[in-house]
């Protein structure tokens, strides 16, 4: 199973492609997760990354697009993989085409997380208070002025690729606002028709 979680910022796609690891037994990438280790390391990607994330804005897609080339090389997506966060932008999505074509692979879905920008930032700062709550360390980019831009780049950038999937055929929708288990459930259905269906 191959699959693209699409959503703003807060719209539950890091929650979801965490209970579909543990269901369907593939991996989670999230570029958002890899581009953080790579900071932490203060590896050479994550020097060029660091400032750009902190400032709510994309990562270039050259980084992004050979990150998760490579990501997908590994034995640990030989089964499939969840895509958490990529690709954000058109030449991300024409660029993962291309990957996987010459990987010799397809994508099963692409599922978007259809949800009200208010409840976004409420979500955000939630997530925030449960982290300090657990003694945790809080995003750098979990602040309202990152968040503001943040959402500034996804309308710009990222929303742009509900059409571009529409245009494809795959984009399937479900509403993000609905409680978690029943946003888990309606993705459940969407893809044991899509296995059916190949
Ligand atoms: P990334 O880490 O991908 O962050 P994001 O897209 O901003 O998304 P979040 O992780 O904030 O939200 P989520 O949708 O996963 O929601 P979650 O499940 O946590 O990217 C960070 C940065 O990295 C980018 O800004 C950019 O700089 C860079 N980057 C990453 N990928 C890139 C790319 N491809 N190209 C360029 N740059 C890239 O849920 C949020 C909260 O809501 C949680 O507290 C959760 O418990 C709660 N919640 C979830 N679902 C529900 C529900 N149904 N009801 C109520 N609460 C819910």
């Amino acid at each position: 199973m191959r699959l693209i979680f699409l959503g703003p910022p807060g719209a539950g796609k890091g929650t979801q492609a965490k209970l579909l690891t543990e269901a369907y037994g593939i991996p989670q990438l999230s570029t958002g997760d890899m581009l953080r280790a790579a900071v932490a390391e203060q590896s050479d990607v994550g020097k060029r990354a660091k400032a750009v994330m902190d400032a709510g804005q994309l990562v270039s897609d050259e980084i992004v697009n050979e990150i998760v080339s490579d990501k997908i090389d590994s034995p640990e997506c030989a089964k499939g993989f969840i895509l958490d966060g990529y690709p954000r932008t058109v030449p991300q999505a024409v660029a993962l085409a291309r990957i996987l074509e010459a990987k010799g692979l397809k994508l099963d879905a692409v599922i978007e997380l259809k949800v009200d920008e208010n409840a976004l930032v409420r979500r955000i700062e939630n997530r925030v208070t449960e982290t300090l709550a657990a003694g945790g360390k809080v995003r750098s980019d979990d602040n309202p002025e990152a968040v503001k831009k943040r959402l500034v780049e996804y309308r710009e950038k990222t929303a742009p690729l509900s059409d571009h999937y529409a245009s494809t055929g795959q984009l399937q929708t479900v509403d993000g606002m609905a409680p978690v288990e029943t946003v888990t459930a309606e993705i459940n259905r969407i893809l044991a028709s899509a296995s059916a269906a190949a």
